[in-house]
């Protein structure tokens, strides 16, 4: 099977138990910890910052943590999430005055980098980057809130980076977030992406393994 990564999105967790529910769902298998960061400006929805990442790695979370940056301006606080022990930092083309700038910062931080792409914002931000990505993450809702439902074009928008991709011939993964559940995620991975983020579809039901079990099965088929 294709090396697949699941990532939950913490956003739809318990927050105020939120080590035991990491703890619960890496458990559970997941692969990768979603953490997605809202401002209440880029995006109409405030959550939560670098003080939470280090309280997980503090806990003892040693997954990898995929932090989804939703906030305006960026730079500020990559090395706040640096130091938090974020492993991955990915941002909206929108939110970063200065794209190829913001990518170097991530990597000179020694986290992986990645550029994210709303349901409605143009792919011609890759051209001139593609060199720096380790990651490409596709938006198949609106950012701002969990729970709301895959918005079907990103499909035909997952084939296009995915060609891009392997033109490139560069290891960058292709992750998708926003609507992802067990009875599209084969539909996504066909399209072309490898790590797929799930925050309602995963903590939204009683039994998470139950959860990531399912989407497996989808995957393998
Ligand atoms: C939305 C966030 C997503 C969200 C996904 O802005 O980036 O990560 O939590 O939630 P679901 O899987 O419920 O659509
Ligand atoms: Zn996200």
């Amino acid at each position: 099977m294709k090396d697949f990564l699941i990532a939950p999105s913490i956003l739809s967790a318990d927050f105020a138990r939120l080590g035991e529910e990491v703890d619960k769902v890496l458990a559970a298998g997941a692969d990768v910890v979603h953490f997605d960061v809202m401002d209440n400006h880029y995006v109409p929805n405030l959550t939560f910052g670098a003080p939470v990442c280090q309280a997980l790695r503090d806990y003892g979370i040693t997954a990898p943590i995929d932090v989804h940056l939703m906030v305006k301006p960026v730079d500020r606080i990559i090395p706040d999430f640096a130091k938090a022990g974020a492993s991955m930092v990915t941002f909206h083309a929108e939110a970063s005055e200065h794209i190829d700038r913001t990518l170097q910062l991530i990597k000179e931080h020694d986290m992986k980098a990645g550029l994210v792409f709303n349901p409605a914002t143009p792919l011609h931000h890759l051209d001139y980057v593609m060199d720096k990505l380790d990651m490409i993450l596709l938006m198949s809702v609106n950012p701002g809130f969990g729970g709301q439902s895959f918005i079907p074009t990103t499909l035909d928008k997952l084939r296009a980076v995915r060609e891009r991709i392997d033109a490139s011939g560069r290891d960058i993964r292709l992750e998708i977030d926003g609507g992802v559940k067990a009875n599209n995620i084969a539909d996504v991975a066909e399209a072309g992406a490898d790590m797929f983020v799930a925050g309602s579809a995963i903590f939204g039901q009683p039994d998470y393994k139950a959860a990531i079990d399912e989407m497996r099965a989808e995957l393998a088929k």
